[in-house]
């Protein structure tokens, strides 16, 4: 099954790795705790037209990961401001998605994976031994590279996927409201309004990954997480999505990675530009607003990055 945040596909935990043992997050739960965690955390749908939650920043603190004895990060802090566009760049391999992951717990769904540090959502610590995993998943929504809709069920019930995978009922107008609007949110609903009952998978590569972006924020996260949302698409479904981060953005702190220089200035507030040297663990060069990074930025790397001369 792919990646997706509503998904149950949890594997024990990983809890390997030369990080010292105060500062490693401890193992995941087993599949089976998960599986219940999850009905839990999303059990009780905020009903429809609900007062909304205040924007949630996000604050990495030193956080350091490994696959294994690869240490691939290297005490990186960021804060991820509420309300704001926080844009990650840098070559490839530096660590740009393995620090997303950690933003919502991704991580150490992978077996080998471990880590160090905090992840604070509101200033609570998003791996404190008392929240559950499944909370930061809900509030930390994440999009992918790659659209993964459900191809076969209708675009419909994709959108409100995350709540029916807990068996939540809704009633049918509630749920019929949410859809319109995450769709409209997602900036798609004109687009499939009249085709709601048709396949997610039948939509174009562009209407999928805003079909993904309604279907997260279905479960009405604090946080979206953006893995390259436009990198398998054209320069008009790319402007859309553009444009609907920049509405999102209003109530749904956004963090995204790019490859695309120009979009990063578009779309951004904010830019952390991540390097690995020569094989060493990936950290931060540099950060700031955006207009800075790319206008002004302290670091001759950055510059060279920024202007397109290495990475
Ligand atoms: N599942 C994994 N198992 C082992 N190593 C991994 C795994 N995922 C990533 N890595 C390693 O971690 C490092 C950082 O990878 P990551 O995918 O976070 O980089 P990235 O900046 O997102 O790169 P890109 O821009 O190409 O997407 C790389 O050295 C990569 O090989
Ligand atoms: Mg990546």
């Amino acid at each position: 099954m792919s990646e997706h945040e509503d998904t149950v596909t949890v594997q024990a935990g990983p809890g390997h790795g030369p990080a010292t043992a105060d500062t490693v997050v401890a193992p995941a739960p087993a599949r089976r705790d998960d599986t219940l965690e999850l009905s839990r955390g999303l059990a009780e749908p905020p009903p429809a037209g609900r007062r909304r939650m205040p924007l949630a920043g996000l604050e990495a603190r030193q956080i350091t990961a490994w696959f294994g004895d690869h240490q691939v990060l290297d005490r990186v802090s960021l804060s991820m401001r509420a309300g704001e566009v926080t844009a990650l760049i840098g070559p490839s391999g530096c660590g740009k998605s393995t620090f997303l992951r950690i933003l919502n717990r991704m991580h150490e769904l992978i077996p080998s994976a471990s880590l160090a540090g905090e992840v604070l959502l509101d200033g609570q610590d998003i791996y404190d031994s008392s929240r559950r995993i499944t909370q930061a998943r809900r509030q930390i929504g994440m999009v992918f590279q790659k659209p993964n809709p459900f191809p076969a069920m209708s675009i419909y019930d994709n959108v409100v996927a995350g709540l029916k995978l807990t068996g939540t009922s809704m009633r049918r107008g509630d749920k019929d409201n949410l859809v319109e609007e995450c769709l409209t949110k997602a900036g798609l609903w004109r687009e499939v309004r009249d085709r709601l009952r048709q396949p997610g998978g039948a939509l174009s590569g562009g209407q999928q990954q805003r079909l993904c972006i309604a279907r997260s924020l279905a479960i009405r996260p604090r946080v979206l997480l953006m893995d390259e949302p436009c990198s398998a698409l054209d320069p008009t479904s790319t402007r859309v999505i553009e444009e609907t981060i920049a509405e999102l953005v209003a109530e749904v702190t956004i963090v995204i990675v790019t490859h695309n220089m120009q979009q990063a200035a578009r779309v951004s507030n904010r830019c952390a530009f991540f390097l690995a040297e020569q094989g060493t663990p990936g950290y931060i060069v540099e950060h700031g607003p955006t207009d800075a990074m790319f206008n002004d930025p302290q670091d001759p790397r950055t510059s060279d990055y920024v202007n397109g001369r290495f990475g």
